[in-house]
């Protein structure tokens, strides 16, 4: 037994943000209640059992953070990450849960591939899941087998890292996925509008002498996919949203009563494309940062609700191909070691959301999206004790991560928000005091 004693108990679910004790009992959850403490040690000591005692005084206590967009690497390019590591930033990072993008070498569009991640992801203390591609080989032509990799343990589906052409294709998964009740999440950018990856169509582009990803070829595909959402009724994710419009379109498609959901990175909600004058190949990813508008209707999106998870899209490459010339070098930056402080930083102490509001976009709506909310993404008696245990004052400086890769813009930046504690099932799976 653990008793997690006195910390600020932030529970999405119930709402509450109140000072309280945990009593936690063989990975579960097992009461919250103020001044519980005292009484379970009482009881605890009649019966002689063992206890354990956590001081979580001014610290928060909150349902230990879920990732729905993670890129592990393995199998395929474990010089970038593999599930081992990629589960220890997770870990340092809060996270308790993470779903892994499908996009590796091979990629998971087949039983094999799909056992070996979540057999190696049971060994690491955390819970690694996995989505499995959407079409085979993620060459947008035919679908894989859902059903089959679904009854394998697929948690989703995805060609992330790859947009899907045919709408026809697209229509056709999402039927597959209503059959089978399984999310779908979707990487939009049309290819065919796009002259260079990662950079803004804009006055950064221009300068720079590029032709940039103009923020129309996110929408054209957000806006199709809102729309056949909206027809066959399948759940839906709009992956690592970042123009403005496309805000406005999911915002459109909610009202219309499609089941959409829209996921933001750290980096869309803090940056804007400027940053890539000043950090180079660590401000390039898919879909780029845009413009100071843009993110302004991000974050009015995450206030009002539009935008209804936080999710990494934790992408490692190596210091060798984040240090080519921009137009050749690879797209994306590592982010689960500094996603809660960005949070805590930028969306919170910035005065856009509550500490409530945080946790509810970085772990109960994961976990509806994923259908994990029956033990997951909530602090309460019933639920797995999965949590995160962080000091909302105190700060640090960016520098060494527990990732195999360092591609972060925010290296050498002073977050608020330290990670003091991740327990998933119980059992304290990070520590930094
Ligand atoms: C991701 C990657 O490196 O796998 N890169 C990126 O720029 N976001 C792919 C993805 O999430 O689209
Ligand atoms: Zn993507």
């Amino acid at each position: 037994m653990l008793i997690i004693k006195g910390g600020r108990v932030i529970d999405p679910k119930s709402g509450t943000d109140a000072v309280m004790d945990v009593l936690v009992k063989d990975g579960t959850i097992a009461e919250v209640s103020a001044g519980g403490a005292e009484p379970w040690l009482a009881e605890a000591g009649n019966r002689g059992e063992e206890i354990s005692v956590l001081d979580a005084s001014g610290l928060a206590v909150a349902p230990g953070l879920i990732d729905v967009h993670v890129h592990f690497r393995d199998p395929g390019f474990t010089y970038k990450e593999d599930i081992q590591t990629g589960a220890r930033a997770a870990a340092a990072g809060g996270f308790t849960t993470v779903i892994c993008m499908a996009n590796t070498k091979p990629p998971v569009d087949n039983v094999e591939t799909l056992e070996y991640v979540l057999s190696e992801g049971k060994k690491t203390g955390i819970h690694v899941l996995t989505a499995a591609n959407i079409t085979v080989g993620m060459k947008g032509e035919q679908l894989t087998d859902m059903e089959l990799l679904k009854a394998h343990g697929a948690a989703g589906f995805t060609d992330d890292g790859m947009p899907l052409k045919n709408a026809a294709l697209v229509k056709q998964a999402m039927e597959e996925a209503v059959r089978l009740n399984v999310p779908l999440s979707f990487h939009e950018e049309d290819p065919s509008l796009i002259a260079n990856n990662g950079i803004n169509q804009g006055a950064v582009s221009a300068q720079l002498g590029i032709g940039g990803s103009p923020a129309a070829a996110e929408d054209v595909l957000v806006a199709r996919d809102c729309m056949l959402a909206l027809h066959t009724g399948a759940v839906i994710d709009i992956q690592h949203i970042s123009s403005g419009n496309s805000v406005r379109m999911v915002e459109l498609a909610k009202q219309m009563g499609a089941h959409v959901m829209a996921e933001v990175t750290p980096h869309h909600f803090t940056l804007d494309e400027t940053a890539v004058l000043t950090h180079g190949s660590l401000a390039k990813m898919n879909p780029p940062l845009r413009t100071a508008a843009d993110r302004q209707e991000i974050l009015r999106g995450l206030r009002e609700g539009v935008i209804d998870i936080i999710a990494t899209d934790h992408a490692p490459h190596s210091a060798e191909e984040k240090s080519r010339p921009l137009t050749q070098t690879h797209s994306g930056i590592i982010g689960l070691e500094t996603a809660l402080s960005l949070g805590v930083t930028h969306l919170v102490r910035a005065g856009h959301l509550s500490m409530v509001q945080l946790l509810e976009k970085m772990s109960l709506n994961p976990a509806i999206l994923y259908h994990l909310e029956g033990t997951k993404g909530w602090l309460g008696a019933g639920a797995d004790a999965d949590l995160v245990i962080f000091d909302p004052e105190a700060s640090w400086t960016v520098e060494h991560f527990q990732s195999k890769s360092s591609n972060s813009p925010f290296i050498g930046e002073t977050l608020h928000g330290v990670v003091r504690y991740t327990i998933c099932g119980g059992k304290i799976v990070w520590e930094n005091r």
